[in-house]
């Protein structure tokens, strides 16, 4: 297969379904992973076999994400590119946050994202090329009720700096996008009032689109990009500039 073979996970929603639409529209094959087999199979009913493929996966548990990786190599002998999309959220402020919401947070966001990256990395060492991005959030900067949510996320930022400085010498490139608000299922959930706030406080006083940070994750998957790694580039209205009142 000439095709480049990516892996995005979280892709039957949002903004994970809006990187594998970008990705399949170039000389991508797209292997889109998530737990949500309805949502996924919806996707997948929309590309050509060709193009894209749903695998239903955890990628909390260490034994799918190996078994995952081991049936792509088997098939595909290769990957050039993983984003690691898959997230959630379980806000609260901390006096009311269970452990629970607190694990769970970490566990799909960190935890997670770690274990793809591990069997990721390890392939593409030893193919000495690829490029792995993670999506990370503006949140880990902070947020209230966000302490499991933007620690989770600033768990990124340090793992894909590590990562681009022990996988640099291998020709694999590591780098974030921390988005902003941006119009998903995930903020649809939000309260009409609560959302409009968060809008207000945006510079641009608009919400992103998924596409937004599609694009940008295509930018930084293609061979236009072979001098940045480690880095972590916002994608969010400009609210990480900070000082908005
Ligand atoms: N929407 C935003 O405003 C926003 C802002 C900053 C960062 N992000 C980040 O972008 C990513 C995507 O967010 P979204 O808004 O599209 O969310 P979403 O809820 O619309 O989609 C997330 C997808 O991840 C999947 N998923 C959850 N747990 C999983 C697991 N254990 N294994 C595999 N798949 C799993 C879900 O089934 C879902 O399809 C997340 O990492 C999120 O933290 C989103």
């Amino acid at each position: 297969m000439s095709k480049r073979i990516a892996v995005v996970t979280g892709a039957a929603k949002g903004i994970g379904k809006a990187i594998v639409s970008r990705l399949a529209a170039q000389n991508y094959f797209v292997i889109a992973v998530d737990v949500d087999e309805l949502s996924g199979k919806k996707l997948i009913s929309g590309y050509d076999k060709n193009k894209v493929r749903f695998a239903k996966a955890d990628i909390c548990n260490e034994k799918i994400v190996q078994k995952f990786f081991e049936k792509i190599i088997k098939e595909y002998k290769r990957v050039d590119v993983v984003v690691n999309n898959a997230g959630i959220i379980r806000d609260n402020k901390i006096w009311n946050m269970s452990l629970e919401d607190f694990d769970k947070v970490i566990d799909v966001n960190l935890r997670g994202t770690w274990l793809m990256c591990k069997e990721a990395a390890k392939i593409m060492r030893d193919q000495k090329s690829g490029r792995i991005v993670n999506i990370a959030s503006r949140a880990w900067l902070g947020n209230i009720g966000q302490s499991n949510y933007s620690a989770s996320k600033a768990g990124i930022v340090g793992l894909t700096r590590v990562l681009a400085l022990e996988l640099g010498k291998y020709n694999v490139l590591v780098n974030c996008v921390a988005p902003g608000l941006i119009d998903t299922p995930l903020t649809q959930k939000l309260e009409k009032e609560v959302l409009q706030k968060l809008i207000e406080a945006q510079p641009t006083k608009t919400m992103g689109k998924p596409e937004d940070i599609a694009n940008v994750v295509a930018f930084l998957a293609s061979a236009e990009t072979n001098f940045i790694t480690g880095q972590t580039i916002y994608v969010d209205g400009g609210k990480s500039i900070g000082a908005g009142l």
